[in-house]
Formats: structure tokens, C-alpha cells, sequence
């Protein structure tokens, strides 16, 4: 017999009423089975999941403020596919497959810029941004039938969303709507549109992009791993939502000590920069541990109020802590009023051990003196943050540490680590508990693609 069960989730107090409104991690039971850990580096489960799951389904290609100007485009890569996004002159978002129609050539080489049309290296075709065949080069040196049809670009289906421009190679997908399962307005709450990309880093794991969802997809390995997190975030509070299409939420509070520390009253260094990031004097700060959170939230209110942000849509609970956004397969959003971080998790080409780890740092360009740029958004020294340039896409190569910061040093470390267990003839697949319930959902969420029942 089964001992009792007597887990209770916890709900954040902040959290507003519709976010149960879906089912939630409070009524939902997704059982108590186990994955097979072959999923994590088998090469035919990896072919599996490109026929069944990457080519069908919805996928953020990048931030809708990417594209500001007529002829404004960027390349988005998954697997071995680059698919182009382009704003057209009629300011139409399109997408099409990064392949020359006449010998198959890539037709963009650089991840981003500003075009008239685009041209072919190899014999010089050209294309408009509507993807239509522009010119030929000498052609009339092909008999009529060969080019009859024009040979235009292969478009790619494409929607927005909440500032986002997500694109599905699957000709007969379902328009994003029908997969697209967080409460309405949330995500557009935030005003992802009026944020810039002010830093993209993209680096290479050895690990299977799964074993990276997996691990940012949960707060209960924060004691062990990163440690230095306990007194300013409260892991064992973290609400769990989950929602339809695999999609799912964590609520990590933040400013607050995790139950695991002992001292639960002193305002200790953690909380002390806490209140110094957010603009209150730590020296002078006369509450205790237990009142930090809700003064921040108190004093950012006042603020945007003064500034005029907008914020009022948000709960004082989202001016804090880390909303963690799930949005399946493969995207995570940290969201923050004042930016939001985009992580993608994608496969690569050929190696089911090894993943990108593409990060997008979004930040709210705030007209202002008296405005500082957060502190942990960890934007390196000279970062461009007044919205006017898009960063550059910057590459990490294989094994080399992505340098963002402790707390992903630490995961970037841990994965390759965790992959070579998981790999083990020892390992019969993952245990979950009720923590890493958001695992469990986006598996079962996978399965239906991988078992054709999406
Ligand atoms: S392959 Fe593009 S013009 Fe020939
Ligand atoms: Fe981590």
C-alpha cells in the first residue's frame, strides 16, 4: 500500500484569480508514470521529433520589435532548417525557407538586416521580400517550361502573438490560436512589444534540448545547484501552473527567503541589494526579512505610476518575482516589467546530445533620469539599451562557457553532467515529484505529437 499523500501546491497569494482558471496544478493528475530515457539521446527518437514535432508545430522565430522598417528581416534556425522572416513594404510579416529555388543554395548568410530584396550568392536570382521571383539571371536561357510558375520563395506559415512572431512549417497546422494555451492577456500584460532586444547570446550544450527544458523548468534544484539563490527566492513557494498545449507557468517568488534558511527574519546581503537594485536605501530600511518583498513591490508601483508604464494590468506579484513562462516545446520567458528574458531551447542538426541555448535579453527602453536599468538583468558594461540598435547575435562555441552570469554557469555546467547519467544503461528514466510537475506535462505533451494523437 501507498503511503498517504498530503502535498499541498502552494498557491502564490499574488496570483490573480484567472490564473487557476485553467486547470492548474491544484486539479489536474497526471499520474505517476515514468518517461523512457531514450528520449533524451536516441538519434531515431531525434529523426522522430523532427517529422513529428518540429516541422508541425508553432515555434517563436523572434521578437515582433526585430522588424521595424519595410525590408527589415532575420533568419531563424532549427534543426537543419533557416527560415527567413521578413517585414514586407506593404509592413506584412512573412516568412519563407532560406533556400534558393534554383540550385538550393541558402539565400541568407547573416542572422539580420535591412534589404531590399534578397539576391543570390551563387548565380544571382533575386526575390522580393514578398518572396516573389524578382529576376533571373539571363533568362532567357531557359526554355519557357522550365521556369514556368516563377520559382518563388517557399513560404512558411506565420502569426503574432503578444509582440511575438512565431512561424509553423506545417502547411495544414491549426492557426496558433488553437495552440496557444496561456489565459488570455497574460502574456500581452507585459508589453513585450514595446521591449528591444538589447542582448542575444546563443551557445552550444552537450546535452539534449529536453534535459536543458527539463532543468529550467523547475526551482527544485535551486538548493543544490545554486545555492546562492535561497535567501532571495522561495523555491519550496514556487506556484506550479499548468495550461492546454503543454504550455505551463512557475511563479518563483522573489525578495523572499526560501523556507530552507534558518534565519528567516534578518535582511541579510541578498535582500539588502534586493532593496538597493529596486531603489531603497538598505541602510536605512527599517523592515525585516518578511516585509522586503511587498516594499519593493510598493515602491515600483509608485514609480511606474509616476512614469506613466502602464503596469496597472500587472499584480503587485509580477512586479517582483519571476513569472517563468512556459510556452511548448521549446521557450521559456522569464517576465519582468522592466524586460523579460526569451530562452530557446533547440535541437541540433545532428546530435541528439548537444543543444543551442539561445538566449534573448528584451528590455523596456524607460525615457527617464531617474531611471537605471535593472541590475539583474545582467547586461554587460556598455550594452546598448536605448532601443535604436538590435544587438548582435552572438555565438559561444561548444564547451566554451557561456559567460551570462552565475546562475547559468552553474546550470551550463550541470547539463552535460546530468546528460552522461541520463545516458547510463543504469537509468531507467526520470522520477518526478510534484515540483517538477511541469515536466510531466510537457512530456505528456510531446508524446501526443511524437504518438501522432497531434
Ligand atoms: S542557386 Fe541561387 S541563383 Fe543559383
Ligand atoms: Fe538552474
Amino acid at each position: 500500500m501507498a503511503a498517504k499523500f498530503e502535498y499541498t501546491p502552494p498557491v502564490n497569494p499574488d496570483a490573480p484569480e484567472d490564473s487557476l482558471e485553467h486547470r492548474s496544478a491544484h486539479d489536474v493528475d497526471l499520474g505517476t508514470g515514468r518517461v523512457d530515457a531514450e528520449r533524451y539521446y536516441s538519434k531515431a527518437f531525434m529523426q522522430k521529433e523532427w517529422e513529428q514535432l518540429w516541422t508541425r508545430v508553432w515555434l517563436i522565430a523572434g521578437p515582433r520589435s526585430d522588424l521595424e522598417e519595410p525590408g527589415d528581416y532575420f533568419t531563424f534556425d532549427v534543426g537543419r532548417e533557416s527560415i527567413i522572416v521578413a517585414l514586407g513594404n506593404d509592413n506584412q510579416v512573412r516568412a519563407f525557407y532560406n533556400v534558393c529555388p534554383h540550385r538550393g543554395n541558402r539565400l541568407v548568410l547573416n542572422e539580420q538586416g535591412c534589404a531590399e530584396r534578397f539576391t543570390c550568392a551563387f548565380h544571382s536570382w533575386s526575390f522580393d521580400l514578398d518572396g516573389k521571383c524578382a529576376s533571373i539571371t539571363d533568362e532567357e536561357t531557359f526554355r519557357p517550361g522550365v521556369i514556368e510558375g516563377r520559382p518563388n520563395l517557399k513560404s512558411v506559415k506565420v502569426e503574432e502573438k503578444a509582440g511575438l512572431i512565431f512561424i509553423n512549417m506545417d502547411e495544414n497546422a491549426p492557426p496558433l490560436a488553437e495552440r496557444f494555451g496561456l489565459p488570455d492577456g497574460y502574456l500581452e500584460g507585459y508589453q513585450l512589444d514595446k521591449m528591444k532586444v538589447v542582448r542575444h547570446v546563443v551557445s552550444e550544450w552537450g546535452a539534449n534540448w529536453k534535459t536543458g527544458v527539463d532543468a529550467f523548468y523547475e526551482v527544485y534544484h535551486l538548493h543544490a545547484v545554486h545555492p546562492q539563490t535561497s535567501t532571495v527566492m522561495d523555491d519550496f513557494g514556487t506556484q506550479n501552473d499548468i495550461y492546454p498545449h503543454g504550455f505551463s507557468r512557475m511563479i518563483v517568488p522573489l525578495a523572499k527567503k526560501s523556507p530552507r534558511v534558518d534565519d528567516q527574519a534578518s535582511v541579510d546581503p541578498g535582500l539588502a541589494y534586493m532593496l538597493g537594485e529596486a531603489g531603497l536605501d538598505p541602510e536605512v530600511y527599517d523592515g525585516d526579512a518578511s516585509s522586503v518583498r511587498k516594499d519593493i513591490q510598493a515602491f515600483k508601483r509608485k514609480r511606474a505610476d509616476d512614469l506613466g508604464l502602464g503596469w496597472d494590468g500587472l499584480v503587485d506579484g509580477q512586479l517582483t518575482d519571476s513569472w517563468a513562462t512556459g510556452i511548448f516545446p521549446n521557450v521559456q520567458i522569464g517576465l519582468h516589467p522592466e524586460g523579460a528574458f526569451l530562452m530557446r531551447f533547440m535541437p541540433h542538426p545532428t546530435d541528439p546530445e548537444r543543444f543551442y541555448y539561445d538566449t534573448i535579453t528584451l528590455y523596456r527602453p524607460v525615457d527617464d533620469e531617474s531611471w537605471k536599468v535593472p541590475d539583474w538583468m545582467g547586461l554587460p558594461e556598455g550594452t546598448d539599451v536605448s532601443g535604436d540598435v538590435r544587438a548582435e547575435r552572438g555565438f559561444v562555441p561548444f564547451g566554451e562557457a557561456p559567460d551570462l552570469g552565475l546562475v547559468l554557469d552553474q546550470d551550463s555546467e550541470l547539463l552535460p553532467v546530468v546528460q552522461k547519467g541520463i545516458r547510463s544503461r543504469a537509468f531507467e528514466g526520470p522520477i518526478w515529484s510534484e515540483q517538477e510537475l511541469r515536466l510531466r506535462h510537457f512530456h505528456a505533451e510531446l508524446d501526443l505529437y511524437m504518438n501522432g494523437k497531434k
